[in-house]
Protein backbone atom coordinates (compact mmCIF):
# COMPACT_ATOMS: atom_id res chain seq x y z
CA UNK A 1 0.00 0.00 0.00
CA UNK A 2 1.09 3.53 -0.47
CA UNK A 3 1.42 3.99 3.79
CA UNK A 4 3.90 1.01 3.72
CA UNK A 5 5.42 2.36 1.20
CA UNK A 6 5.81 5.77 3.16
CA UNK A 7 6.91 4.19 6.28
CA UNK A 8 9.59 1.95 4.21
CA UNK A 9 10.97 5.73 2.97
CA UNK A 10 10.60 7.03 6.50
CA UNK A 11 12.91 4.02 7.50
CA UNK A 12 15.32 5.10 5.33
CA UNK A 13 15.81 8.54 5.59
CA UNK A 14 18.11 9.71 3.41
CA UNK A 15 19.21 6.83 1.87
CA UNK A 16 17.10 5.02 -1.53
CA UNK A 17 17.86 1.34 0.10
CA UNK A 18 18.26 -0.56 3.22
CA UNK A 19 21.85 -1.53 2.02
CA UNK A 20 22.95 1.65 1.07
CA UNK A 21 21.60 3.08 4.52
CA UNK A 22 22.88 -0.29 6.81
CA UNK A 23 26.68 0.22 4.64
CA UNK A 24 26.74 3.42 5.83
CA UNK A 25 25.78 2.77 9.59
CA UNK A 26 28.23 0.59 10.05
CA UNK A 27 30.47 3.53 12.44
CA UNK A 28 27.39 3.50 14.42
CA UNK A 29 26.48 0.06 14.59
CA UNK A 30 30.28 -0.62 15.68
CA UNK A 31 29.99 1.67 18.23
CA UNK A 32 26.42 -0.01 19.80
CA UNK A 33 28.30 -3.19 19.18
CA UNK A 34 31.66 -2.30 21.62
CA UNK A 35 29.58 -0.22 23.92
CA UNK A 36 30.11 -0.64 27.45
CA UNK A 37 32.29 -3.81 26.25
CA UNK A 38 36.02 -2.21 26.17
CA UNK A 39 37.99 -1.86 29.49
CA UNK A 40 40.49 0.87 29.04
CA UNK A 41 41.19 1.28 32.65
CA UNK A 42 44.47 3.32 34.10
CA UNK A 43 47.65 0.97 34.29
CA UNK A 44 47.34 -0.17 31.16
CA UNK A 45 44.86 -2.39 32.21
CA UNK A 46 42.48 -3.22 28.83
CA UNK A 47 40.14 -6.05 28.54
CA UNK A 48 36.96 -6.41 27.12
CA UNK A 49 33.84 -7.61 29.20
CA UNK A 50 31.18 -9.94 27.35
CA UNK A 51 28.76 -10.70 30.40
CA UNK A 52 27.06 -13.39 28.56
CA UNK A 53 30.29 -15.38 28.48
CA UNK A 54 32.33 -14.65 31.34
CA UNK A 55 31.18 -17.62 33.75
CA UNK A 56 31.94 -19.52 30.75
CA UNK A 57 35.35 -18.14 29.92
CA UNK A 58 37.06 -21.11 31.64
CA UNK A 59 35.42 -23.66 29.81
CA UNK A 60 35.98 -22.67 26.38
CA UNK A 61 39.86 -21.93 27.05
CA UNK A 62 40.10 -25.54 28.47
CA UNK A 63 37.87 -27.00 25.48
CA UNK A 64 39.53 -28.98 23.39
CA UNK A 65 38.31 -26.99 19.87
CA UNK A 66 36.28 -24.34 18.72
CA UNK A 67 33.91 -25.00 16.51
CA UNK A 68 31.97 -22.46 14.15
CA UNK A 69 28.85 -22.84 12.59
CA UNK A 70 26.96 -20.72 10.46
CA UNK A 71 25.52 -19.83 6.74
CA UNK A 72 26.05 -17.58 3.98
CA UNK A 73 27.55 -13.90 5.74
CA UNK A 74 27.36 -15.21 9.30
CA UNK A 75 29.85 -18.26 8.27
CA UNK A 76 32.39 -15.52 6.22
CA UNK A 77 32.29 -13.64 9.62
CA UNK A 78 33.54 -16.53 11.71
CA UNK A 79 36.20 -17.31 9.10
CA UNK A 80 37.39 -13.38 9.10
CA UNK A 81 38.05 -13.62 13.14
CA UNK A 82 39.23 -17.38 13.03
CA UNK A 83 42.81 -16.20 13.16
CA UNK A 84 43.03 -14.03 15.91
CA UNK A 85 40.50 -16.45 18.13
CA UNK A 86 43.34 -19.57 17.30
CA UNK A 87 46.04 -16.96 18.26
CA UNK A 88 45.11 -15.62 21.28
CA UNK A 89 43.42 -18.70 22.70
CA UNK A 90 45.10 -21.28 21.59
CA UNK A 91 42.84 -23.42 21.29
CA UNK A 92 42.02 -25.10 17.58
CA UNK A 93 39.48 -23.59 15.79
CA UNK A 94 37.39 -25.49 12.82
CA UNK A 95 34.47 -23.89 10.75
CA UNK A 96 31.60 -25.54 9.11
CA UNK A 97 28.63 -24.56 7.19
CA UNK A 98 25.63 -25.83 9.38
CA UNK A 99 24.03 -28.01 6.49
CA UNK A 100 27.01 -29.52 5.70
CA UNK A 101 27.71 -30.72 9.75
CA UNK A 102 24.20 -32.26 9.40
CA UNK A 103 24.76 -33.84 5.66
CA UNK A 104 28.21 -34.86 7.09
CA UNK A 105 27.00 -36.02 11.25
CA UNK A 106 29.94 -34.83 11.68
CA UNK A 107 31.82 -35.70 15.43
CA UNK A 108 31.31 -33.21 18.32
CA UNK A 109 32.23 -33.99 21.21
CA UNK A 110 31.37 -32.80 25.02
CA UNK A 111 34.86 -31.53 24.87
CA UNK A 112 34.09 -28.88 22.31
CA UNK A 113 32.62 -25.64 22.30
CA UNK A 114 30.32 -25.05 19.47
CA UNK A 115 29.73 -21.00 18.60
CA UNK A 116 26.69 -20.18 16.17
CA UNK A 117 26.96 -17.18 14.18
CA UNK A 118 23.75 -15.87 13.12
CA UNK A 119 22.27 -12.52 12.63
CA UNK A 120 18.41 -13.56 12.33
CA UNK A 121 19.24 -16.59 15.01
CA UNK A 122 16.10 -18.68 13.05
CA UNK A 123 18.10 -20.27 9.80
CA UNK A 124 16.88 -23.39 10.06
CA UNK A 125 20.11 -25.03 8.87
CA UNK A 126 21.79 -23.19 12.23
CA UNK A 127 18.61 -24.30 14.48
CA UNK A 128 19.25 -28.00 13.16
CA UNK A 129 22.95 -27.95 13.58
CA UNK A 130 22.78 -26.33 17.05
CA UNK A 131 20.07 -29.28 18.20
CA UNK A 132 22.57 -31.72 17.10
CA UNK A 133 25.74 -30.00 19.23
CA UNK A 134 23.69 -29.91 22.24
CA UNK A 135 22.63 -33.92 22.10
CA UNK A 136 26.07 -34.26 21.93
CA UNK A 137 27.26 -33.06 24.96
CA UNK A 138 29.01 -29.65 23.60
CA UNK A 139 29.02 -26.12 25.07
CA UNK A 140 26.96 -24.31 22.80
CA UNK A 141 27.36 -20.48 22.58
CA UNK A 142 25.16 -17.93 20.51
CA UNK A 143 26.05 -14.89 18.56
CA UNK A 144 22.94 -13.02 17.40
CA UNK A 145 21.60 -10.38 16.32
CA UNK A 146 17.81 -10.88 17.65
CA UNK A 147 17.32 -11.36 21.26
CA UNK A 148 15.02 -13.97 21.85
CA UNK A 149 15.40 -15.86 18.79
CA UNK A 150 15.47 -19.50 18.92
CA UNK A 151 19.15 -19.38 18.92
CA UNK A 152 19.65 -16.87 21.32
CA UNK A 153 17.03 -18.84 23.42
CA UNK A 154 18.94 -22.19 22.72
CA UNK A 155 22.33 -22.29 23.41
CA UNK A 156 24.08 -21.97 27.11
CA UNK A 157 25.24 -18.83 26.82
CA UNK A 158 26.08 -16.24 24.30
CA UNK A 159 26.72 -12.53 23.30
CA UNK A 160 24.24 -10.09 21.10
CA UNK A 161 25.99 -8.11 18.49
CA UNK A 162 23.54 -5.03 18.92
CA UNK A 163 24.48 -4.19 15.59
CA UNK A 164 20.13 -2.59 15.45
CA UNK A 165 18.07 -4.28 12.79
CA UNK A 166 18.98 -5.23 9.40
CA UNK A 167 16.85 -5.24 6.64
CA UNK A 168 18.46 -5.63 3.96
CA UNK A 169 18.43 -9.28 2.54
CA UNK A 170 22.40 -8.69 1.83
CA UNK A 171 24.10 -8.64 5.30
CA UNK A 172 26.37 -5.82 6.10
CA UNK A 173 26.38 -3.78 9.15
CA UNK A 174 25.66 -7.52 10.87
CA UNK A 175 28.78 -8.42 9.24
CA UNK A 176 31.15 -6.06 10.54
CA UNK A 177 29.99 -6.38 14.05
CA UNK A 178 29.44 -10.45 14.30
CA UNK A 179 33.61 -9.87 13.22
CA UNK A 180 33.73 -7.80 16.09
CA UNK A 181 31.82 -9.48 18.66
CA UNK A 182 34.38 -12.57 17.78
CA UNK A 183 37.54 -10.44 18.15
CA UNK A 184 36.39 -9.59 21.29
CA UNK A 185 35.80 -12.85 22.34
CA UNK A 186 39.25 -13.76 21.43
CA UNK A 187 40.59 -10.72 23.58
CA UNK A 188 38.52 -12.82 26.58
CA UNK A 189 39.67 -16.47 26.00
CA UNK A 190 43.38 -14.69 25.89
CA UNK A 191 43.07 -12.63 28.96
CA UNK A 192 44.81 -15.29 31.33
CA UNK A 193 48.33 -14.75 29.09
CA UNK A 194 50.61 -12.15 30.18
CA UNK A 195 52.63 -12.66 26.74
CA UNK A 196 49.52 -11.68 24.86
CA UNK A 197 48.86 -8.36 26.79
CA UNK A 198 50.61 -6.03 24.16
CA UNK A 199 48.90 -7.43 21.68
CA UNK A 200 45.54 -7.32 23.08
CA UNK A 201 45.82 -3.73 24.05
CA UNK A 202 46.64 -3.01 20.78
CA UNK A 203 43.86 -4.53 19.06
CA UNK A 204 41.78 -3.01 22.04
CA UNK A 205 42.96 0.68 21.03
CA UNK A 206 42.42 -0.03 17.56
CA UNK A 207 38.66 -0.84 18.12
CA UNK A 208 38.19 2.71 20.30
CA UNK A 209 39.37 3.96 16.82
CA UNK A 210 37.41 1.55 14.33
CA UNK A 211 34.15 3.34 14.26
CA UNK A 212 36.34 6.37 12.81
CA UNK A 213 38.43 4.72 10.42
CA UNK A 214 34.96 2.94 9.13
CA UNK A 215 34.06 6.48 8.63
CA UNK A 216 37.04 7.30 6.75
CA UNK A 217 36.78 4.21 4.41
CA UNK A 218 33.01 4.88 3.46
CA UNK A 219 34.62 8.57 1.80
CA UNK A 220 35.29 6.13 -0.93
CA UNK A 221 31.92 5.68 -2.04
CA UNK A 222 32.16 8.33 -4.86
CA UNK A 223 35.67 5.88 -5.98
CA UNK A 224 33.43 2.57 -5.47
CA UNK A 225 30.72 3.64 -8.11
CA UNK A 226 33.27 4.80 -10.76
CA UNK A 227 34.90 1.62 -10.07
CA UNK A 228 31.42 -0.12 -10.28
CA UNK A 229 30.60 1.73 -13.47
CA UNK A 230 33.30 0.12 -15.13
CA UNK A 231 32.46 -3.31 -14.63
CA UNK A 232 28.93 -3.44 -14.84
CA UNK A 233 28.98 -5.12 -18.19
CA UNK A 234 30.94 -7.70 -16.96
CA UNK A 235 30.21 -11.31 -16.52
CA UNK A 236 32.06 -12.43 -13.77
CA UNK A 237 34.95 -11.38 -11.05
CA UNK A 238 37.25 -12.83 -9.47
CA UNK A 239 38.35 -11.58 -5.59
CA UNK A 240 41.77 -13.23 -4.47
CA UNK A 241 42.23 -12.82 -0.77
CA UNK A 242 44.52 -14.83 1.92
CA UNK A 243 45.15 -14.86 5.84
CA UNK A 244 43.09 -12.45 7.80
CA UNK A 245 41.31 -11.31 4.24
CA UNK A 246 40.48 -14.75 3.02
CA UNK A 247 37.28 -14.34 4.34
CA UNK A 248 36.95 -10.35 2.82
CA UNK A 249 37.26 -12.66 -0.45
CA UNK A 250 34.55 -14.98 -0.04
CA UNK A 251 32.05 -11.78 0.86
CA UNK A 252 33.32 -9.58 -1.30
CA UNK A 253 31.61 -12.53 -3.89
CA UNK A 254 28.62 -13.21 -1.99
CA UNK A 255 27.57 -9.45 -1.72
CA UNK A 256 28.89 -9.25 -5.62
CA UNK A 257 26.18 -12.38 -6.62
CA UNK A 258 23.60 -12.23 -4.77
CA UNK A 259 23.06 -8.54 -4.92
CA UNK A 260 24.12 -7.32 -8.31
CA UNK A 261 23.79 -10.77 -9.81
CA UNK A 262 26.81 -11.13 -11.46
CA UNK A 263 28.66 -13.72 -11.27
CA UNK A 264 32.17 -13.58 -8.70
CA UNK A 265 34.21 -15.85 -6.62
CA UNK A 266 35.88 -15.17 -3.68
CA UNK A 267 39.35 -17.33 -4.26
CA UNK A 268 42.34 -18.38 -1.25
CA UNK A 269 45.19 -16.91 -3.02
CA UNK A 270 47.42 -19.70 -1.92
CA UNK A 271 45.39 -21.90 -3.76
CA UNK A 272 45.62 -19.47 -7.18
CA UNK A 273 48.49 -21.84 -8.91
CA UNK A 274 46.06 -25.21 -8.45
CA UNK A 275 42.89 -24.01 -10.96
CA UNK A 276 41.85 -20.23 -10.76
CA UNK A 277 45.51 -19.43 -13.06
CA UNK A 278 43.91 -20.85 -15.99
CA UNK A 279 40.73 -18.10 -15.91
CA UNK A 280 43.32 -14.99 -16.00
CA UNK A 281 43.16 -13.39 -19.04
CA UNK A 282 43.35 -10.15 -20.25
CA UNK A 283 39.53 -9.66 -19.96
CA UNK A 284 38.62 -11.03 -16.78
CA UNK A 285 38.16 -8.09 -13.86
CA UNK A 286 40.51 -9.33 -10.89
CA UNK A 287 40.56 -7.68 -7.07
CA UNK A 288 43.11 -8.66 -4.97
CA UNK A 289 43.32 -7.33 -1.39
CA UNK A 290 46.80 -7.02 -0.26
CA UNK A 291 46.65 -5.01 2.94
CA UNK A 292 49.91 -4.67 4.67
CA UNK A 293 49.89 -7.78 7.32
CA UNK A 294 52.51 -10.74 7.31
CA UNK A 295 51.25 -12.29 4.59
CA UNK A 296 51.32 -8.97 1.82
CA UNK A 297 54.46 -9.87 0.69
CA UNK A 298 52.71 -13.27 -0.60
CA UNK A 299 50.05 -11.45 -1.72
CA UNK A 300 52.65 -9.21 -3.58
CA UNK A 301 53.66 -11.64 -5.45
CA UNK A 302 50.42 -13.05 -6.62
CA UNK A 303 49.90 -9.62 -8.65
CA UNK A 304 52.99 -9.82 -10.04
CA UNK A 305 52.26 -13.91 -11.32
CA UNK A 306 48.31 -12.06 -12.45
CA UNK A 307 50.30 -9.28 -13.92
CA UNK A 308 52.34 -12.15 -15.89
CA UNK A 309 48.98 -13.54 -17.55
CA UNK A 310 47.92 -10.18 -18.36
CA UNK A 311 45.27 -10.03 -15.83
CA UNK A 312 42.84 -6.69 -14.87
CA UNK A 313 43.79 -6.25 -11.45
CA UNK A 314 42.02 -4.10 -8.85
CA UNK A 315 44.18 -3.96 -5.55
CA UNK A 316 42.91 -2.80 -2.43
CA UNK A 317 45.99 -1.87 -0.51
CA UNK A 318 46.91 0.16 2.40
CA UNK A 319 47.19 3.84 2.05
CA UNK A 320 50.97 4.33 0.96
CA UNK A 321 51.94 0.97 -0.57
CA UNK A 322 50.13 2.06 -3.86
CA UNK A 323 54.01 2.44 -5.13
CA UNK A 324 54.77 -0.68 -3.57
CA UNK A 325 52.43 -2.97 -4.80
CA UNK A 326 51.61 -1.68 -8.23
CA UNK A 327 55.29 -0.35 -8.98
CA UNK A 328 54.08 -0.27 -12.78
CA UNK A 329 50.79 1.39 -12.01
CA UNK A 330 48.08 -0.48 -14.69
CA UNK A 331 46.18 -1.79 -11.42
CA UNK A 332 43.15 0.28 -10.48
CA UNK A 333 44.17 0.99 -6.81
CA UNK A 334 41.61 0.99 -3.69
CA UNK A 335 43.58 2.42 -1.12
CA UNK A 336 42.59 1.70 2.83
CA UNK A 337 43.54 3.20 6.43
CA UNK A 338 45.70 0.52 8.51
CA UNK A 339 44.29 -1.02 11.58
CA UNK A 340 45.69 -3.92 13.46
CA UNK A 341 45.80 -7.15 11.25
CA UNK A 342 42.93 -9.27 13.11
CA UNK A 343 40.33 -5.64 12.01
CA UNK A 344 41.54 -5.18 9.03
CA UNK A 345 38.66 -7.28 7.26
CA UNK A 346 36.31 -5.04 9.10
CA UNK A 347 37.61 -2.17 7.01
CA UNK A 348 38.50 -3.90 3.63
CA UNK A 349 34.82 -4.98 3.24
CA UNK A 350 33.19 -1.71 3.35
CA UNK A 351 34.68 -0.59 -0.02
CA UNK A 352 33.41 -4.07 -1.71
CA UNK A 353 30.01 -3.51 0.20
CA UNK A 354 29.65 -0.32 -1.67
CA UNK A 355 31.29 -1.94 -4.95
CA UNK A 356 28.07 -4.42 -4.84
CA UNK A 357 25.75 -2.10 -3.59
CA UNK A 358 26.60 0.55 -6.77
CA UNK A 359 26.91 -2.60 -9.37
CA UNK A 360 23.34 -3.71 -8.64
CA UNK A 361 21.60 -0.42 -8.81
CA UNK A 362 23.62 0.58 -12.09
CA UNK A 363 22.59 -2.72 -13.51
CA UNK A 364 19.29 -1.79 -12.58
CA UNK A 365 18.39 -5.25 -9.94
CA UNK A 366 16.55 -5.25 -6.32
CA UNK A 367 19.18 -3.92 -3.86
CA UNK A 368 16.96 -4.82 -1.23
CA UNK A 369 15.39 -7.94 -2.19
CA UNK A 370 17.38 -9.78 -4.72
CA UNK A 371 15.43 -12.32 -6.66
CA UNK A 372 14.92 -16.16 -5.23
CA UNK A 373 16.62 -15.07 -1.78
CA UNK A 374 14.98 -14.25 1.70
CA UNK A 375 16.15 -12.41 4.77
CA UNK A 376 15.90 -15.54 6.96
CA UNK A 377 16.12 -18.85 5.69
CA UNK A 378 14.02 -20.87 8.25
CA UNK A 379 13.14 -23.83 6.00
CA UNK A 380 15.45 -26.55 4.66
C1 LIG B 1 20.33 -15.73 4.23
C2 LIG B 1 20.60 -14.24 4.10
C3 LIG B 1 22.08 -13.96 4.27
C4 LIG B 1 22.57 -14.53 5.57
C5 LIG B 1 22.25 -16.01 5.71
C6 LIG B 1 22.47 -16.50 7.13
O1 LIG B 1 20.90 -16.39 3.16
O2 LIG B 1 20.15 -13.78 2.85
O3 LIG B 1 22.31 -12.57 4.24
O4 LIG B 1 23.96 -14.35 5.68
O5 LIG B 1 20.87 -16.24 5.45
O6 LIG B 1 21.53 -15.86 7.96
P1 LIG B 1 21.70 -15.66 9.50
O7 LIG B 1 20.47 -14.92 9.93
O8 LIG B 1 21.77 -17.03 10.10
O9 LIG B 1 22.94 -14.90 9.73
Amino acid sequence: STLEMEVEQIKKGNFEHFMQKEIHEQPDSLTMTMRGRLIRGEQKIKGVLLGGLKDHLKTIRRSRRIIFIGCGTSYNAALAARPIVEELSGVPVTMEIASDLIDRQGPIYREDTAIFVSQSGETADTLQALEYAKSNGALCVGITNTVGSAIARGTHCGVHINAGCEIGVASTKAYTSQIAVIIMLALALGDDSLSTQQRRNAIIDDLYNLPNKVRDVLKLDKDMKELAALLMEEQSLLVFGRGYNYATALECALKVKEVSLMHSEGILAGEMKHGPLALVDETLPIIVIATRDASSSKQQSVIQQLKARKGRLIVMCTEGDAESMCPDRTCRLIEVPQVQDCLQPIINIVPLQLLAYHLTVLRGFNVDQPRNLAKSVTTQ
